[in-house]
């Protein structure tokens, strides 16, 4: 390994003592190849084998805690207890290959698509806007979600961190993060409501907080060895309405009291600046953001990092940096670096070499098909 690498390879302790063997995390991401009964797929284990040699830990695709909170298809469900088996199964695959392994789990509120969830009801903290069309061709409005519901929700987070226990996980990130339910609460757009779950930036925190703490709970009720647990948002919102770094800075200064090991920050470009809510515009939200929470909570980065030069650059400011896309194009990415063979690093998924790659068909096509999205070989 080169030298000016040798930060990418230092291993990591969490405070409760789990250790990682790098720094390199590989980013959440959805495969769309799980069975229609929420079971994880042969094919979805081989792509998680394929990644799971090189990173010290593998954070997997968000699976959903609710029926209510389905957001695609062929995604992997942790709902019911029927599922543990299931579960174990991804736990056991990345764990096999040498790293830890982190449960996502999320609800996915109004952008769950009607026809996922029962009764094509979307739900979300308030009625607003989502981007269905009914049959008749009106905008498909969310429904509110009761107090009742919101309780049995976070009870469903609670649940699903008891079954990634039983599964064997190293731990869950709650996904708090990209416009899904938990940050839809959070967020002065898409809450108005105005009971005990909304209305101030204290009560449009209330149900983020209240899912940390009844997985912190869980956590101290059921596991029988250290579990990490981990939380994912993003920062800022478009919408005049919508999240501001401020509004970060606030939630942030209330989930370091709790007892979680890493935040997660999911931003698309690791060095974008802020836009709203920070006047300090000279860096990045990153580092407003560790700086903010202090060197006792670790924050894992991520966006756009492909090359170990700019890696390395990221580990200046964070951690531990989490890479998303570069390990789909390429999944000996870690260990070419580590071997010192990071010139043969492929940075442009080659259109051909789904087999290689090992990437199941319904992952294959959603990339292949959205553009812009990947570097493909052969586009601009
Ligand atoms: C195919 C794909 C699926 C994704 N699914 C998820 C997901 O399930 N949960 C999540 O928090 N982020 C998800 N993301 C976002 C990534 O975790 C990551 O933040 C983003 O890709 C930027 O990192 P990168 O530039 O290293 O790819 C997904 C990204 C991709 C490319």
């Amino acid at each position: 390994m080169k030298k000016q690498y040798e930060a990418l390879f230092q291993s990591y302790e969490f405070k409760k003592g789990i250790s990682l063997k790098n720094r390199i995390v590989m980013a959440p991401m959805t495969n769309f190849a799980s069975h229609d009964d929420g079971t994880v797929s042969q094919d979805e284990l081989e792509y998680y084998k394929r990644r799971s040699k090189g990173a010290g830990m593998v954070i997997t695709a968000c699976s959903y805690v609710s029926p209510s909170g389905k957001g695609f298809l062929g995604q992997f469900s942790s709902y019911t207890d029927d599922m543990v088996g299931s579960l174990r199964k991804v736990a056991t695959t990345i764990q096999d290959e040498g790293a830890k392994a982190i449960l996502q789990i999320y609800h996915g509120g109004r952008l769950s698509p009607a026809h996922l969830v029962p009764n094509h009801d979307v739900v979300s903290a308030s009625v607003v806007e989502t981007e269905q069309k009914n049959e008749d061709g009106s905008t498909l409005m969310t429904r509110a979600l009761t107090h009742e519901e919101i309780v049995a929700i976070i009870d469903d987070f609670a649940e699903t961190t008891r079954r990634a226990i039983e599964a064997g996980f190293d731990g869950i990130e709650i996904h708090g993060a990209n416009r899904y339910l938990v940050q839809q609460f959070y967020s002065g757009y898409t809450n108005q409501r105005e009971d005990a779950w909304g209305g101030s930036v204290e009560k449009r925190m209330k149900f983020p907080l209240a899912v940390v703490d009844a997985v912190v709970d869980t956590v101290k009720k059921h596991a029988t060895k250290p579990f990490i647990v981990g939380y994912r948002f993003s920062p800022e919102e478009p919408e005049e309405a919508g999240i501001t770094m401020k509004e970060t800075y606030a939630l942030v200064d209330e989930l370091v009291k709790k007892d979680i090991d890493y935040l997660h920050v999911s931003v698309f470009d690791f060095w974008s600046l802020p836009r709203r809510g920070e006047e300090n515009q000279t860096i990045s939200r990153m580092e407003h953001l560790q700086n903010r929470v202090g060197a006792d909570m670790p924050i894992i980065g991520v966006g756009s990092i492909s090359t170990p030069e700019q890696a390395a650059k990221a580990l200046q400011v964070v951690p531990l940096l989490a890479i998303g896309r570069e390990l789909i194009i390429d999944p000996d990415w870690v260990q070419k670096v580590e071997k010192g063979q990071e010139d043969t690093i492929v940075t442009k998924l080659h259109s051909d070499k789904q087999q290689q790659l090992v990437v199941p068909d319904a992952l294959w096509q959603v990339i292949l098909n959205t553009p812009s999205w990947f570097p493909i070989e052969g586009e601009n």
